[in-house]
């Protein structure tokens, strides 16, 4: 052996040794060394499709939540239906709602390609992507923690018990969080999320008709998008400036204009209320608790080891 080809091996010990020592949790300098061309080229994906369609910077954040809720962020929301996967996309609060899936399959595709192998999980690209659509929509930045791999399973009975719905009320959303280790204060900063994007009129009907702790115009101006039978894709923005990450969504909830029953309830007179008012008034404290709870919600039960894989396809299992 000459003393090139030693060099490489030992090099190469030295990187594995390096990678597997942070096995036990995850890094954001993960990809540093063996791709550090990995995290620029996600950006560059995101912002052309959010420059195509600005909504997409919502539905990629949406995606990382309904990911990391259901057995941990492990891209199982990724996989394709097959006789063998229980495809979570059909699952009731992903069907005709969840998107984005493109997207993160260009985004696979130009990352595989920059780093030469598939190295970097359909899971990390998931984090990545919800962060830099945030970034983007004016949000704040935060270091994204890197390493998770991919599962090898999905459930579709996980989502439907996971995936928290627009008509709980307040207990009901705050075990919701608890059972993912999520405490009160990143229910209320995690749904401020609801600053960007859209919600269907069968997930607001009942809050337009029926609810009364809602402001009075605008429920009739939303009745008269959303009827009591039929419409039921009808969009409505979750937030006055959807395209626009601002403390807005606190405010409205104030003045008890929340779209889904579950955002009022986070201002219902309960023992959210007091955090609600407080980033109707403080954009700075809004943007500093939502990017620390992102990086709480990136660490529920990643893989990590040599359990489950890097997906060749983020549909579908290696
Ligand atoms: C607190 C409990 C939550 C409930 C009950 C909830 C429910 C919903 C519902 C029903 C929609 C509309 C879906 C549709 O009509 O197709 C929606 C949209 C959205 N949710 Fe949530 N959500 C919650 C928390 C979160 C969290 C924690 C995040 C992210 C951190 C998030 C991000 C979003 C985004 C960005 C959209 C808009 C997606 C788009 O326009 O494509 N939500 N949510
Ligand atoms: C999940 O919910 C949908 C719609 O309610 C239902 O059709 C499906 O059977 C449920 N799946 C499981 C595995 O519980
Ligand atoms: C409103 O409540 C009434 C009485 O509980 C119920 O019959 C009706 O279906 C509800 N409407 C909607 C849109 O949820
Ligand atoms: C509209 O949504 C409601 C509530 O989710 C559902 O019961 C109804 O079957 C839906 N109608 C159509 C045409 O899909």
């Amino acid at each position: 052996m000459n003393i090139i080809s030693f060099l490489s091996l030992f090099v190469s010990f030295i990187l594995t040794i390096g990678i597997a020592s942070s096995h036990a949790g995850l890094s954001s300098s993960y990809y540093d060394r063996v791709c550090p061309e990995a995290l620029p080229t996600i950006k560059r994906v995101v912002e052309d499709a959010v420059a195509q369609e600005r909504r997409m910077g919502a539905s990629l954040l949406r995606l990382h939540f309904h990911d990391c809720f259901v057995n941990g962020c492990d891209a199982s929301i990724l996989l394709d239906q097959t006789s063998t996967i229980d495809g979570e996309k059909n699952a009731a609060p992903n069907a005709n709602s969840a998107r984005g899936f493109e997207v993160i399959d260009k985004i696979k595709f130009e990352v595989d390609r920059v780093c030469h192998r598939p190295v970097v999980s359909c899971a990390d690209i998931l984090a990545v992507a919800a962060r830099d659509s945030v970034v983007i929509l004016g949000g704040p930045s935060w270091k994204v923690k890197l390493g998770r791999r991919d599962s090898t399973t999905a459930s579709q009975a996980a989502v439907n018990t996971s995936i928290p719905s627009p008509f709980m009320d307040l207990p009901a959303l705050i075990k919701n969080f608890k059972d993912q280790g999520l405490d009160e204060d990143d229910l209320v900063v995690l749904s401020g999320a609801h600053t960007l994007g859209f919600a269907q009129c069968r997930t607001f009907r009942s809050r337009i008709y029926n609810d009364t702790n809602i402001d009075p115009a605008f429920a009739s101006h939303l009745r008269t998008i959303c009827p009591q039978v039929g419409g039921n894709s009808t969009l409505a923005p979750l937030d006055p400036i959807p395209g626009s990450f601002d403390a807005k969504y606190f405010t409205n909830l104030v003045s008890k204009k929340g779209l889904l029953s579950s955002d009022q309830a986070l201002f219902n007179g309960g023992e959210t209320d007091e955090l609600v008012s407080e980033y109707s008034r403080d954009l700075e404290e809004f943007l500093e608790d939502f990017a620390k709870s992102m990086i709480k919600m990136g660490d529920i039960k990643p893989l990590t080891g040599n359990r489950g894989q890097i997906r060749n396809n983020c549909r579908m299992v290696n």
